[in-house]
């Protein structure tokens, strides 16, 4: 019983001693906004830090600018008594992370998304059309308008408005998603190829044999190998995709014959 005391004293003690009455929160704000993150103190405190924890850069201390980076020159503190609010003008993507407000041992964390908006395309029958223009239809005709958005972001849909009608969703609608390449290894004629799904197209092949890097390629010779395990990753914008390994045990291209002229 008094062991529960002692260890539930340890755990209050510390806040009471915080001088931190109003913290920052953990939110999502869209690239180029405004963002406070809240630290009140009960009394002048020239000890508050402002820390960015993944970069570990202090970056204020009390009122003062502690660090030189070039990357904070958008961060800025609150002027008024006791707020030591931290305000990140014209947010960009650089600024995701996770901040820490901090008196002595006491921690106030929060966690900021900034979230990129994607550009929009409309494209109809395969031309690029301006998306604020209603496109004319004709009855009985098939059309195919295609929605591309670029850069990560929220999810994107589209939505169809006709005459003066609501909006509905397209009958047949696909997605593309973006995603790093899911690739295979086949063995086309003579050639080890890495053939991959990949949206947005790939960037660059390895082809790897027997786990040895065989150079930024995306076909070998198989003759030049077989019998041997293959492999092969692509990379694209998303990231890095790998294949399975796959055992090649004999070579499967067309064998040269030699053509011999008999004379009779
Ligand atoms: C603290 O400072 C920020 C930025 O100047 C301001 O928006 C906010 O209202 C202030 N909060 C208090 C409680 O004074
Ligand atoms: C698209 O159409 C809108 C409305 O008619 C117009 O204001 C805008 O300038 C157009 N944009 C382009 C790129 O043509
Ligand atoms: C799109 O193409 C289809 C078939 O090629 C055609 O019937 C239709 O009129 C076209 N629509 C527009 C808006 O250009
Ligand atoms: C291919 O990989 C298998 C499984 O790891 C291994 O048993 C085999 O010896 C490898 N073959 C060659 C030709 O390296």
């Amino acid at each position: 019983m008094d062991a529960l005391i002692v260890i539930a004293f340890l755990l209050v003690l510390p806040q009471a001693w915080s001088t931190i009455i109003q913290v920052p929160e953990s939110g999502t704000y869209s690239v180029g906004s405004n963002i406070l993150l809240k630290c009140i103190t009960r009394e002048e405190n020239i000890n508050i830090i402002w820390k960015d924890l993944e970069k570990d850069t202090i970056i204020f201390i009390g009122k003062g600018k502690y660090t030189k980076k070039e990357k904070y020159r958008n961060f800025e503190i609150s002027s008024s008594p006791r707020n030591y609010s931290l305000i990140i003008n014209d947010a960009s993507p650089t600024d995701e992370g996770f901040y820490s407000c901090q008196d002595g041992d006491i921690h106030r964390n929060a966690w900021l998304t900034i979230e990129v908006l994607p550009t929009l395309t409309l494209c109809v029958n395969k031309s690029t059309v301006n998306a604020s223009k209603p496109i004319t239809l004709t009855t009985g005709n098939t059309v195919v308008v295609i929605c591309k958005a670029q850069n990560i972001g929220p999810n994107v849909f589209l939505e169809l408005k006709y005459g003066s009608g609501g909006w509905m969703k397209p009958k047949h609608s696909q997605q593309d998603s973006n995603d790093k390449p899911t690739c295979k290894v086949e063995v086309i004629h003579n050639q080890i190829q890495c053939i991959c799904d990949a949206n947005p197209p790939v960037k660059q092949y390895k082809i790897f044999v027997d786990g040895e890097d065989k150079g930024n390629s995306k076909s070998v010779q198989a003759r030049h190998y077989v019998p041997a395990n293959f492999s092969c990753l692509a990379v694209n914008d998303i990231g890095v995709g790998q294949s399975e390994v796959r055992y090649v045990s004999k070579f499967q291209g067309k064998e040269y014959f030699k053509t011999l002229c008999i004379k009779t």
